[in-house]
């Protein structure tokens, strides 16, 4: 591997997320909560080999984590062979999948045969019919079924990820914390952000990271935060209950992480975004497409990460009147606004 890259602020190229698919089988109200939306369209979407090729580059950049997303990505079809290519890349340490579970238990086994090493799925309520309400999903039990199946695969650290929005789920911490414990898992509260596709956004429904330290203290005593060893750049910071139960939340509206933020996206059409947040995003299907060496790849995607200056939650923290990052007219005219096409 090459000399780590850094950006305008000295931060490390190290992780990478890559969106598979823009689709999903899930409505969950802090994603899509539109009737209808415009999907990529299907010749634009990277063959496996392209985003092997993309892998390869990025890895020889520096980056050694790499987790991919959706849309849902266990709706791309045969997800366990490019699992498979992307841990022939050099220089890797790290292979994760985020998912929403429905679609787990058929393929938890295959995934983690081809070589996945991680699974974080997404739990917001331990409720059915709270469920179906939020993400128009009547598929909870497939959803356990996959978090089960996941267990049994014996991936390293199984984590949920739980978007708490006050008046829907904030009455479930503690009933959530008792589900992972009883899974062998970690879950992350996550404060609700105003991402692109979060059009019902609302300050209000944010439970920030103090509120859910003071519900979960008031249920369990005294909360512990966890040192982590060495610099974090993880989102999560983790936190032990006196049982020695742990839990992590990520306050990215409250207490955003962007001075330590290594990651950029690649969504399932080859955009390259910088940040959560970024506007716009670095074609690279172009120059992949017409026949760009692996060198030239990799000196647009240097010289792209040399000048990143992107802290866009930061950003958003100094607004004063803050709403919804986008209105629907301006996420229709480009999908890659979308949280699902830029990957959770
Ligand atoms: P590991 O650290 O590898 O376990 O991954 P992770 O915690 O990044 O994985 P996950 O996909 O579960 O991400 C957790 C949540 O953090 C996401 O669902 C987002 O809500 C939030 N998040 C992820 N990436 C970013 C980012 O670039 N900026 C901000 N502000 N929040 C992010
Ligand atoms: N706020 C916080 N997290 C979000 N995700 C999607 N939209 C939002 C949002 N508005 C994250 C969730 C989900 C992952 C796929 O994307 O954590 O688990
Ligand atoms: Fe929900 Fe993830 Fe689908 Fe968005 S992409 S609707 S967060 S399951």
């Amino acid at each position: 591997m090459s000399e780590a890259l850094h950006d305008a602020f000295g931060r490390p190229l190290a992780s990478l997320r890559v969106s598979v698919t823009d689709r999903c089988n899930m409505r969950c109200r802090y994603c899509m909560p539109e009737d209808e939306y415009v999907w990529l369209p299907r010749e634009s979407i990277l063959t496996f080999e392209e985003i092997a090729r993309l892998a390869q580059v990025f890895a020889g950049l520096g980056v050694h984590k790499v987790r991919l997303t959706g849309g849902e990505p266990l709706l791309r079809q045969d997800l366990a062979t490019l699992v498979e290519m992307i841990t022939r890349v050099g220089g890797l340490t790290d292979l994760a999948l985020t998912t929403n579970g429905l679609l787990l238990a058929k393929q938890a086994a295959e995934l983690r045969r081809a070589g996945l090493r991680r699974v974080t799925v997404s739990l917001d309520t331990l409720r059915p019919q709270r469920m179906l309400a939020f993400a128009k999903s009547a598929r909870h039990a497939d959803l356990l079924g996959g978090i089960a199946a996941a267990r049994a695969a014996g991936f390293e650290r199984l984590k949920l990820n739980t978007v708490v929005i006050r008046g829907f789920n904030d009455d479930e911490l503690a009933d959530l914390v008792e589900f992972a414990r009883a899974h062998d898992a970690e879950v992350r509260f996550i404060e609700y952000m105003d991402v692109g596709g979060a059009t019902r956004w609302s300050m209000d429904q944010v439970v920030s990271q103090r509120e859910i330290l003071d519900a979960l203290s008031r249920a369990y005593g005294r909360i512990e935060p966890l040192q982590e060893k060495g610099p974090s750049r993880a989102p999560a910071e983790r936190f032990r209950l006196p049982d020695g139960t742990t839990f992590g939340v990520i306050a990215s509206v409250t207490a955003p992480f962007c001075r330590t933020c290594d990651r950029s996206r690649l969504t399932a059409d080859g955009a390259w975004l910088l940040c959560l947040y970024s506007e716009h995003g670095v074609d690279l299907r172009e120059p992949l497409r017409c026949g760009a060496t692996n060198e030239a790849l990799a000196a647009l995607i240097a010289a792209t990460w040399r000048a990143r200056s992107d802290r866009g939650a930061e950003e958003r923290l100094g607004l004063p009147q803050r709403g919804a990052l986008y209105q629907l007219d301006r996420l229709r005219a480009d999908p890659h606004r979308e949280m699902h096409t830029r990957g959770g």
